[in-house]
């Protein structure tokens, strides 16, 4: 940090899939800056303080060796949600913004009461003048009432001033630290020229001026729910063409090569799948169908909510098809699921697909052995709001009691156990580890005529095939 920063001493509140890795990398790059990162949630900060750093709350790819080198230097983790406001230059919000669940906007207006709760903390505890940072995505308009709530505080007996940037946080889960170090730009978007400059400053440490973009604070705050809903527009773009495919004899990865060689449309995020997850796409682009309602234009709206429901709609595709393929019923049918995760590199579920697809398998009473390398048991128990059984004996296979149609699932600490007497495997998640499964030893334990539900596109095919298994490939169709 260069000796006339302005800021020595930020306050994150947050301390989620956002805030920890966001901050860590800030204090590792500005060691001048005292980074603290506050919560009110004691189990998450207890785990970013854990001695073993296996331990943190959040699985990133090279999270751990940033925390090792900033943790207890100028990098915190601390409960002192008050007291850290107190001290605090710049205090990041980097707080939930989920779906609305009830009342007004139900189902697609982002849940702004976090982020309210933190504007009210910040206004009553901030000393001096606080740059106040949006860093979660919010919807369009956003900083207006953060704004209020700063400006509503008493302060003619104490100097209190405010300025209030948005800075969206573009990282993608699983390649957090990459994006963080090498980020394919800064957006920063505000009316106080010198609070933009102080925190330009700071992401100056190592990105470079050029991809350090200023912008109005609503151009920024939309900017963000934008970039989301094209980025996921392309996935349930690919999606519909993968379905296409499938009744075509096309292949879907020949035509995203095909098409991603023009440089107009480019080669990433056309990977067919089984729909897109994760905490952002759905929640943000069903915030930008809200706000396009709000603002009277229900044909945009009409137009970026396709995108969700082509996404739905792929997710209960691929369950219906491996019904119809397991000869129309899969009760007591044991289905191996291979990867729970919304995507590779990360322990995160949020919006998975794996839990759509499981829940409609277990409706039509399937018993699932569900291996995922990173992801916590007791979290599939909770996305599926079904406890999880124990696993049947290593040599139930094919004479399980399954004919009473129950419904279990339980956890797999390997690949083979999973498969072992299986009618079927579900790959919905694209880990390393599945794309260098040996089908000739693993074909064996499953229970003929056995099935390979290939929603990656990750297995080599003829390899599963020689194996004697059927694979279905999502968007690949019978040439
Ligand atoms: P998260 O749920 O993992 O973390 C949010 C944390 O905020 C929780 O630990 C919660 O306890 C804490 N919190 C809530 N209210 C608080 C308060 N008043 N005081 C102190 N702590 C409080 O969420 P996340 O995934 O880190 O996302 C945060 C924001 O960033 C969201 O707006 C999200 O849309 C956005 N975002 C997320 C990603 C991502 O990949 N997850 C990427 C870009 C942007
Ligand atoms: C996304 C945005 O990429 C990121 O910029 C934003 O800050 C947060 O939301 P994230 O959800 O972490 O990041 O992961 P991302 O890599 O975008 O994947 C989202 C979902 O789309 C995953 O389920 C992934 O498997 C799926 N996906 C992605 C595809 O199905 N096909 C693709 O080609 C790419």
């Amino acid at each position: 940090m260069s000796s006339n920063s302005t800021i020595r001493s930020i306050c994150c509140i947050g301390a989620g899939y956002v805030g920890g890795p966001t901050m860590a990398v800030i204090a590792d790059r500005c060691p001048d800056v005292k980074v603290t990162v506050v919560d009110i949630n004691q189990d998450r900060i207890a785990a970013w303080n854990h001695p073993d750093l296996s331990k943190l709350p959040v699985y990133e790819p090279g999270l751990d060796a940033v925390v090792e080198r900033a943790r207890g230097r100028n990098l915190f983790f601390s409960t002192a949600v008050e007291e850290t406001i107190a001290s605090a230059d710049m205090v990041f919000i980097s707080v939930n913004t989920p779906t609305k669940t009830r009342g007004l906007g139900a189902g697609q207006a982002s849940d702004l009461r976090w982020v309210e709760a933190c504007a009210r903390t910040v206004a009553k505890e901030a000393t001096g003048h606080t740059i106040v940072v949006e860093k979660s995505t919010l919807p369009v308009r956003t900083a207006e009432a953060v704004k209020a709530i700063l400006g509503s505080v008493d302060s003619s007996s104490e100097q209190k001033t405010f300025s209030v940037l948005s800075n969206p946080e573009f990282l993608a889960e699983g390649t957090a630290i990459r994006d963080l170090a090498n980020p394919d730009r800064v957006l920063i978007g505000g009316e106080n020229a010198e609070a933009i400059d102080a925190l330009a400053e700071i992401y100056q440490q190592w990105v470079p001026e050029e991809k350090i973009l200023r912008t109005n604070l609503w151009s920024s705050e939309l900017s963000k729910l934008t970039a989301n809903a094209f980025l996921a527009q392309r996935i349930s773009s690919i999606n519909s063409v993968a379905a296409l495919c499938e009744a075509t004899g096309a292949d879907v990865r020949e035509v995203a090569k095909a098409i991603g060689t023009d440089s107009r449309i480019g080669p990433k995020f056309l990977n067919a799948g089984p729909g897109f997850g994760g905490s952002c796409f759905q929640k943000d682009i069903l915030n930008l169908v809200y706000l396009c309602r709000h603002f009277g234009l229900p044909d945009v709206a009409d137009y970026w909510e396709s995108v969700v429901l082509l996404n739905t709609w792929q997710q209960h595709r691929i369950a219906r098809l491996v019904v119809q393929k397991l000869f129309g019923t899969v009760t007591g049918k044991r289905l191996a699921i291979l990867g729970f995760a919304f995507k590779a590199d990360t322990n995160d579920t949020r919006e998975a697909p794996a839990i759509r697809i499981c829940k409609d398998l277990l409706e039509e009473g399937a018993q699932l052995a569900i291996h995922d390398p990173k992801v916590d048991p007791e979290q599939i128990s909770r996305d599926l709001n079904l406890i999880a059984s124990q696993a049947p004996e290593e040599d139930a296979g094919p004479t399980r009691g399954a004919l009473s149609g129950e419904a279990t699932w339980w956890p797999s600490p390997d690949v083979a156990s999973a498969i072992r007497g299986a009618d079927a495997v579900l790959i919905l998640t694209e880990w390393q580890q599945y794309r260098e499964l040996d089908w000739t030893t693993l074909a064996p334990l499953m229970r003929k005529p056995a099935w390979v539900f290939d929603a990656r596109g990750v297995v080599d095919p003829k390899q599963v095939e020689s194996g004697g298994l059927n694979v279905w490939r999502v968007g690949e169709g019978d040439a």
